[in-house]
C-alpha cells in the first residue's frame, strides 16, 4: 500500500505524518523517505524473486544497488530485509562499512576503480569485486598477491542487449564504457570476455573467479531483455566449462527494474516481473547440463525510487505567453536541478501535487521550476495544478527516492574536487579544500 494519503484538513501525509509537519520540523525542500515503503520494496523484491525462481532450483541473492540512494540508515534497512549491498566506489563502500554491513555481503563495482579502492576492498574482505577490464584483472591479482589473499571476482560482460531506455542509462549495447564484450574484436579471435576468463583462470592463485555479471540498463519494464542477457551469459558459462573444465558458481543479471514516475508509465508489480522472467530462465537452465548457478540481481531504483518524495515550498508564480493566445504558468519552488538533476539529464518526467491543502479551483497547466539561474532548471515539465497555487503552498513530487539525492553532485559518493589557485608567481594553493569521504559522512547522522 502507498505511503501517501490525505488527512482531515486535506494535507498529504507520508505514513500518516502530514507533510506540513515534516516541513515545519525539518525545513524545505526536504527529501522524505518512507522507511516502511523502502523495507517493503526491498523485502518484496527478494520474496517475489525467491517465489518465482526457487521452484526452478535457483538459489537467489539480491544486492541493493546503493548508487540509487545510500546512507547508513538505508544500508541497514536493506541488509535487515535480507539484501546485500552493491557499491560502485570507495565512497559507497565506506558508507556500507560505516553502516555495519558485513564485508562479505558487499560487492564492489566500477569501470575505473583505483588501486586504493581495490586494496581497501581486499583489506576488508568484500564478498565480490566485479572486474571490468583486463588491466583491472591484473591489478586485482597483484594487490591480492601482495596481501597474500585470493580475491573473489566476477567478470562483467556486455551481453549486447538493446534495452529500450534512455541512451545514457542503457549499458548492455556494445559502444559504451562498461564490461567486456562477448563478441571477438576480429573474427576468429576469442572475445574480450573469454580473454578475461582466461586471465582470471591463469591467475587463480590470486583470483577466485566466482562467475559472470551483466547489467542491461535501467528503468526497464519488460523481462525479455533479462532473458536474452541470461541466455548469452549462460552460453559463455558453457564455453568456460568446456575450455577450462571450470563450473562458474554464480551469475548476476544486474538491476534495472523500472518504476512508474507518472500516470504515463504503467507500474509493474514485482511479482509480475519475477514471474515473467521465470519461464525465460527455465529454458536457459534446461539448455545446460551444468549445475544450476547461484543467481543474483541488483535492483536500485525499484527499491528506492517510490520510497521517496521531495517536499518543496512554492515561491513565485507567474504566467507567460508561449505564443499568441497560449499561456503557461510557471510555479517556482525552493529547490530544482540541484536536488533533482534527472529532468535536465534525461528529460525525465515527474508529477507534482499541491500537498498542504485541497483546492476546488480549476487545474491549470503548469511547469514547476527551480530557483537556479538556468532556464533548463525544470522539476516537472507539465502538470495540472489548481488555479490558486500560491507562495507558501507545499508541493510534493513523488518517486524521487532514487538518483535524486545521489545525483545531487556527489554521485556514487565521489568527493568533489577542491579548487587550486595558480598565483602569478607560479605558486599553487588550495583555495577550496578537496572534499573527503569523511566530509560527506559527517552529514550522515547514523540514526
Ligand atoms: N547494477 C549495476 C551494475 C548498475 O550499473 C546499476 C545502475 C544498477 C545495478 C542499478 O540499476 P537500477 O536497478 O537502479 O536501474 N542515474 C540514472 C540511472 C543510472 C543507473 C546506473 N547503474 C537515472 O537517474 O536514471
Amino acid at each position: 500500500t502507498s505511503q501517501y494519503a490525505r488527512d482531515d484538513t486535506g494535507c498529504v501525509t507520508v505514513d500518516s505524518v502530514p507533510v506540513t509537519e515534516i516541513a515545519a520540523r525539518h525545513g524545505s525542500p526536504s527529501y522524505v523517505v518512507s522507511e516502511r515503503t523502502f523495507r517493503d520494496r526491498a523485502r518484496g523484491f527478494r520474496e517475489a524473486f525467491e517465489a518465482a525462481l526457487n521452484p526452478l532450483g535457483v538459489e537467489l541473492e539480491v544486492y541493493y544497488a546503493s548508487k540509487a540512494l545510500l546512507n547508513t540508515a538505508v544500508a541497514r534497512w536493506a541488509t535487515e530485509e535480507g539484501l546485500n549491498i552493491d557499491t560502485a566506489s570507495g565512497g559507497e563502500l565506506a558508507v556500507a562499512l560505516a553502516a555495519g554491513v558485513a564485508p562479505g555481503r558487499i560487492a564492489l563495482h566500477g569501470n575505473n576503480k583505483s588501486a586504493e579502492e581495490l586494496d581497501r576492498a581486499l583489506e576488508v574482505g568484500v564478498g565480490r569485486i566485479v572486474v571490468d577490464s583486463l588491466a583491472e584483472i591484473e591489478l586485482v591479482a597483484r594487490l591480492a598477491r601482495e596481501r597474500g589473499t585470493r580475491a573473489p571476482v566476477m567478470i562483467r560482460v556486455t551481453p549486447g542487449v538493446h534495452a529500450s531506455t534512455h541512451e545514457f542509462i542503457a549499458t548492455a549495447h556494445e559502444d559504451q564504457k562498461f564490461g567486456l564484450s562477448l563478441n571477438p574484436v576480429q573474427e576468429g579471435e576469442d572475445s574480450p570476455a573469454l580473454v578475461a576468463v582466461a586471465a582470471c583462470v591463469d591467475a587463480s592463485d590470486a583470483l577466485d573467479l566466482r562467475g559472470l555479471h551483466c547489467h542491461i540498463g535501467s528503468q526497464i519494464f519488460a523481462a525479455e531483455g533479462f532473458g536474452q542477457a541470461a541466455e548469452r551469459v549462460f552460453a559463455l558459462r558453457e564455453t568456460v566449462a568446456e575450455r577450462w573444465d571450470v563450473t562458474l558458481p554464480e551469475i548476476d543479471l544486474g538491476g534495472g527494474h523500472g518504476v512508474a514516475y507518472t500516470a504515463a508509465d504503467s507500474p509493474r508489480e514485482v511479482a509480475a516481473i519475477a514471474t515473467d522472467l521465470a519461464p525465460l530462465l527455465t529454458s536457459v537452465l534446461e539448455s545446460s547440463d551444468l549445475p544450476t548457478p547461484h543467481l543474483s540481481f541488483e535492483p536500485g531504483r525499484f527499491i528506492a525510487g517510490p520510497s521517496g518524495c521531495t517536499v518543496y515550498t512554492v515561491g513565485t508564480v507567474k504566467t507567460v505567453t508561449v505564443s499568441p493566445g497560449v499561456q503557461r504558468r510557471y510555479v517556482s519552488v525552493d529547490g530544482g536541478m540541484s536536488d533533482n538533476a534527472r529532468p535536465v539529464l534525461y528529460d525525465a518526467d515527474y508529477t507534482a501535487v499541491l500537498a498542504n491543502r485541497v483546492s476546488e479551483e480549476t487545474p491549470v497547466l503548469s511547469r514547476v521550476v527551480g530557483k537556479h539561474c538556468e532556464s533548463g532548471d525544470i522539476v516537472v515539465k507539465d502538470v495540472y495544478l489548481p488555479g490558486d497555487v500560491t507562495a507558501g503552498d507545499l508541493l510534493v513530487v513523488p518517486v524521487t527516492g532514487a538518483y535524486c539525492w545521489s545525483l545531487s553532485s556527489n554521485y556514487n559518493w565521489l568527493p568533489r574536487p577542491g579548487i587550486v589557485a595558480v598565483a602569478p608567481d607560479g605558486d599553487t594553493r588550495e583555495i577550496v579544500r578537496r572534499e573527503s569521504v569523511s566530509d560527506l559522512l559527517a552529514r550522515d547522522t547514523g540514526v
